[in-house]
């Protein structure tokens, strides 16, 4: 078999012309999204993703706000930052690019956030929501794998979906996601023993354990749909994702690829979190 590519880059454009009708909607309304981005530091990788999320704001005819501020900014000075943001009517999602320096409490940075601008869906009480299946703002990168498949016309309830990888961004929420949805789902992670035993089971596998080509067709059942969360660079400096994309794209039924998969959706999705906050603000108030 040689699998169907799933085209994230399209579906990603599919869905940012949805995204843009509802914010000329929204406007019509009275309301521009707007989305606050806070950088510490000058983390190069940081740099690009920041400065694609205020590309792809403009773009969708939403505000963005990119608050940088220097590595050695105290925690109190952050938090501070985020509290104001909290109370701006205007900006209806904060979201605070993570790595942040090692002096500064990620998790205390994150519950500081209001859970109702929390466009990432790391706050705990969005995480306690999505886990018992109310509404929530979902984490912008497994919500985009759950779009692709939808988009795709893949089935998911009864099938069962291997994860592996267990991060609180990618790999734990994903599951939650699909066990919302009725699938029977398997968690493999860096204590797993015999991996291909569990990987061969599934019908959906997610690789999210950001080593370069490390799923192998051995791992990959005949017609499986994989799904590449990696984004790694080779040693020649390419990018590439966790999956070895020629060979298991000869067994399996549907891939995503590395780049134009996977990534295209994280963005799209932080936009559609976004816009979400900014209707569910116009319901508020
Ligand atoms: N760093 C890498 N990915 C992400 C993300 O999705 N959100 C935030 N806030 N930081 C990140």
């Amino acid at each position: 078999m040689t699998a169907q590519i799933i085209n994230g880059k399209e579906i990603a454009a599919k869905k940012r012309l949805e995204i843009a009708e509802e914010v000329v909607n929204l406007k019509n309304r009275g309301v521009t999204p707007g989305l606050a981005v806070i950088l510490v530091g000058n983390n190069h990788a940081s740099r690009t993703y920041v400065t694609n999320k205020e590309k792809a704001c403009k773009e969708l005819g939403m505000n963005s706000l990119l608050i940088e501020m220097p590595e050695e900014v105290s925690e109190e000075e952050l938090l501070a930052k985020i509290a104001e943001l909290n109370e701006t009517q205007d900006i209806h999602g904060i979201l605070v690019q993570l790595p942040l320096p090692k002096h500064i409490d990620e998790k205390k940075v994150i519950e500081s956030i209001s859970p109702l601008k929390d466009v990432d869906g790391f706050h705990p009480i969005n995480i306690g929501r999505m886990m018992t299946g109310q509404n929530a703002f979902l984490p912008c990168t497994p919500y985009g794998i759950m779009v692709l498949l939808e988009e795709t016309g893949i089935s998911i309830p009864g099938k069962h979906v291997v994860v592996v990888g267990r991060s609180n961004i990618v790999g734990k929420p994903v599951g939650q996601l699909f066990l919302n949805q009725d699938a029977t789902v398997t968690y493999c992670h860096s204590k797993t023993k015999d991996l291909p035993l569990h990987t061969n089971q599934a019908d959906i596998l997610v690789a999210a354990v950001g080593i370069p080509n490390f799923i192998k067709a051995e791992h990959v059942k005949n017609g499986a749909v994989v799904i590449d969360v990696g984004i790694n660079r080779n040693e020649a400096g390419k990018l590439c994702g966790d999956v070895a994309f020629e060979e298991v794209a000869e067994k399996a039924g549907f891939i995503t690829p590395v780049p134009k998969g996977v990534g295209p959706m994280t963005i799209t999705m932080l936009m559609y979190n976004t816009v979400k906050s900014a209707a569910e603000s116009l319901v508020r108030n």
